[in-house]
């Protein structure tokens, strides 16, 4: 669309959204924020290079290298290194779950060339730059010296042909981010955004760079406002503000990204509930449309594991309320829900209206717990219920505050909490659509202002959320955050907020995730069939069958769309729709084992396919672990796609026909089918009717191995681990942990070969229609026919 359509299409859009009376202080905000930002002197100085290094001094792990403009810290981690280049503040370190510890280097110097060794790193220092190698002498990084300007800085960092660049967090571009400029700044980007977008609500300073020979890991811990440049040979990085500290993993992506969540966090444990259909719809106004909407998943036979609530349930929207005209008995049906299994969500967010006598803004006004101008003066910015007050997240008061109030809510037996608006929003008539830069903020207690505390605003909210929760005796805090930063995974999942309906979108929807999943956010998925608009039923079908791979399950749609339950696109569209459903619902058992991977590793659920093969560059397709690889659909009209293929043999999900890899393999997709493959060599585990059934699918030499992780579901319990393995018709089955298996015996399917039977001991146990029902085994050995 052209930029200007796009524009009017907007203005639209947000005085729909709006009214009249919000969209009077929609430009009344925006004519104050910009007077308020016109305060700060924007920085006019010439860029300074730190100069050549002059001396260093030993510290623990490594060097403090003195520069004419500057300092350097530069210390060895187990797996990586961690520079600090001052003056310049440091944040609070909320991004960090746990200092790595220090390796201790040798350290030699001459002439002005420095040189640091430890765990098979080197670092080199000089009057051209800094040089970091691996253990066989391979330059796997180097950057120019830095250059500051006022309280910026800004560095060079060469880039190889060939290298790829991903991460930055919710972007909407392609995976390989280079090629283009980016800004770091999370925005809500205000009811809509498409395949081509500036920032988008969770953004962070992370690349994973990847290139022939190696490549690394670089997270700058740095909140202020960024700016990289990624056209050119050499990536230009700037933040507005604060020292410029950097981590750098050396390895490949897996390696990566496991150094690097170990550092920041790997996420806890889901409640299982999570990993099933969660339906949300702006726009469900009363308790009986509710009741009405989860009536239609059960008459419909689709399984139904959460439902959400927007803003509707809260009294004139505002935070911490319910209207009881429209929701008179929550917690009964939230009871009734959960007596049928489905959980209630209910949407935060974070302003609170500035009303006096509205007792959450009188008690954090007591409290002091709100944002304030400089001089102390209360900040107020328009969002959905008016003028509101902001909690400052980065201080630990306004987190007890807030966990207090969340508290109260959970009394009504909720189990789980949406974050939006976090990034937090303001309802801006034109530009930036946030609080002012000159905002105080504690940042526990150093004292700062909103352009070091904006990145940091979502994460901060989903941290006082979730210690809340677990304060409270929640063991798994179901939350999920629009915005966030590094550290994020630890407390909350994400959601890749209001995207538009179209084919483009969805598109770029699998790039989101896997660009997410890249950047240390393992948990996300996307409004199926699009937040804004109206998905024709092919578009709605496609997206939800690539959703139905995806962490995060959703349904969700703003207000102004048509209804969207899936029994409203009729047949076959519902008939196709249940069974993704309930594929889903199969899948948990995989899913589950995912996610405590995640947790033990860090890697995220939804892989690009180069974590199998590293040439494989693919967008539209992606890995579900490692076994399963997943193709959408995402062209209208289309019934068939070229799947990429990575090296080794695959299953067709559907038709069991073998095919291999490297290349592309033809797959068909009937509007009743997606594209999917299983990599030859897994055992996945499938939940079946009241049964676990452990699909089978040999590699070359008849291998199969897989692994489930299984527990209650919730809680801090008891859990077990099983391992499998096939090779040459025995299959092994080793189990460990003290939570007791729970179902009865162990289903088999056998896939590319038929089997007639298995043996347990002397016993034989016939398969009927393809199952074989085995009791509890160590060792089993399967008959084929022929
Ligand atoms: C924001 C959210 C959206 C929600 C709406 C109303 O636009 O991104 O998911 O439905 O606000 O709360």
């Amino acid at each position: 669309m052209k930029p200007g359509l796009r524009f009017w299409q907007r203005a639209l859009q947000a005085l729909r959204f709006l009214g009249p009376e919000g969209t009077r202080r929609a430009l009344l905000y925006a004519l104050l924020r910009d007077s308020w930002n016109r305060k700060e002197p924007a920085p006019k100085s010439p860029w300074r290079p730190v100069g050549p290094p002059q001396a260093v001094a030993a510290i623990p792990g490594g060097g403090r290298f003195l520069f004419p403009e500057g300092e350097l810290e530069a210390v060895f981690l187990e797996g990586g290194l961690r520079l600090t280049w001052t003056p310049g503040r440091l944040p609070p370190p909320y991004a960090i779950e746990k200092a790595p510890a220090l390796l201790e280097p040798e350290r030699e110097g001459e002439g002005g060339r420095f040189v640091l060794r430890a765990g098979g790193l080197r670092l080199e220092v000089g009057p051209e730059g800094l040089l970091f190698l691996d253990e066989r002498g391979r330059v796997w990084r180097r950057e120019a010296l830095p250059e500051r300007q006022g309280e910026a800085w800004r560095h060079r960092v060469d880039l190889a042909p060939g290298e790829r660049l991903h991460g930055l967090g919710g972007v909407a571009a392609p995976l390989d981010r280079r090629g283009r400029a980016y800004r770091l700044w999370n925005r809500d980007v205000g009811g809509s955004y498409g395949p081509e977008e500036g920032p988008l609500y969770l953004t962070l300073p992370l690349l994973l760079s990847r290139k022939p020979g190696g490549g690394y890991l670089v997270f700058y811990e740095n909140p202020y406002e960024a700016s990289l440049d990624l056209r050119g040979e050499a990536a230009l990085v700037a933040f507005a503000g604060g020292a410029l500290r950097y981590y750098l993993f050396p390895g490949k992506p897996q390696e990566a990204l496991a150094a690097y969540t170990a550092l920041t966090g790997r996420p806890p444990l889901p409640p299982r509930f999570a990993l099933g259909l969660h339906f949300a719809r702006w726009g469900l106004r009363t308790e009986e449309e509710v009741r009405e909407v989860v009536e239609g998943f059960f008459a419909h036979d689709l399984p139904l594991s959460a439902l959400h609530l927007d803003i509707d349930y809260m009294d004139g929207h505002r935070v911490f309320t319910v209207d009881r005209g429209r929701f008179p008995h929550l917690e009964g049906l939230v009871r009734d829900l959960e007596g049928r299994g489905v959980r209630t969500v209910l949407i935060l967010d974070p302003g609170v209206k500035a009303e006096a006598g509205f007792p959450p803004f009188e008690s954090g006004l007591r409290e002091g717990v709100f944002c304030t101008l400089p001089g102390g003066r209360l900040l107020k910015a328009p969002v959905w219920p008016g003028w509101c007050a902001f909690p400052d997240f980065t201080s630990p008061k306004a987190r007890a505050w807030w966990g207090e109030r969340c508290g109260e809510l959970l009394a009504l037996g909720v189990q789980g909490f949406w974050l939006d608006m976090n990034e937090p929003a303001a309802f801006a008539a034109w530009g930036d659509p946030t609080l002012p830069k000159p905002t105080r903020h504690a940042l526990e207690g150093q004292e700062g202002d909103h352009r070091e505390a904006h990145n940091l605003y979502g994460l901060l909210m989903a941290r006082a959320t979730h210690e809340a929760l677990r304060a409270r005796g929640v063991a798994r805090p179901f939350l999920f955050s629009r915005s966030g930063w590094a550290g994020l995974a630890r407390y909350a999942w994400n959601w890749t907020g209001d995207v538009e309906s179209s084919w483009e979108a969805l598109r770029r929807t699998v790039g989101i995730v896997l660009g997410l999943g890249l950047s240390g956010v393992p948990y996300t998925g996307s409004d199926i069939g699009g937040f804004s608009g109206h998905p024709s039923p092919e578009l709605f079908l496609r997206w939800f069958q690539a959703a139905a791979f995806m962490p995060f399950f959703r349904l969700h749609s703003a207000i102004s769309t048509p209804r969207r339950e899936p029994w409203r696109f009729g047949e076959p569209v519902l008939s196709i729709l249940r069974n993704f459903a309930r594929l889903r619902q199969a899948l948990i058992p995989y899913l589950y084992t995912l996610a405590w991977e995640a947790r033990e590793k860090g890697y995220p659920l939804v892989r690009p396919l180069f974590f199998l093969d590293p040439e494989g560059e693919a967008e539209d397709a992606f890995l579900l672990g490692d076994a399963l690889l997943v193709a959408p659909v995402v062209e209208e009209g289309v019934r068939h796609r070229l799947v990429p293929l990575p090296r080794g043999l695959w299953y067709d999900f559907w038709s069991h026909r073998l095919v291999e890899g490297p290349g592309e393999v033809f797959a068909e997709a009937p509007l009743e089918r997606i594209p999917l493959f299983v990599r030859a060599g897994a055992a996945l585990p499938l939940a079946e009717g009241e049964g676990l059934v452990l699909h089978l699918y040999p590699g070359p030499e008849g291998r199969a191995e897989g692994v489930l992780y299984w527990d209650e579901g919730d809680g801090e319990g008891p859990s077990r681990l099983d391992r499998f393995l096939l090779e040459g018709g025995r299959l092994l089955w080793q189990g460990e942990g003290a939570y007791p298996w729970p179902w009865e015996g162990l289903g088999l399917r056998l896939h590319g070969a038929r089997l007639k039977g298995g043996r347990v001991g002397d016993a034989f146990y016939p398969v009927q229609d393809g199952l074989l029902r085995l009791p509890p085994f160590l060792e089993a050995f399967l008959e084929v026919e022929g």
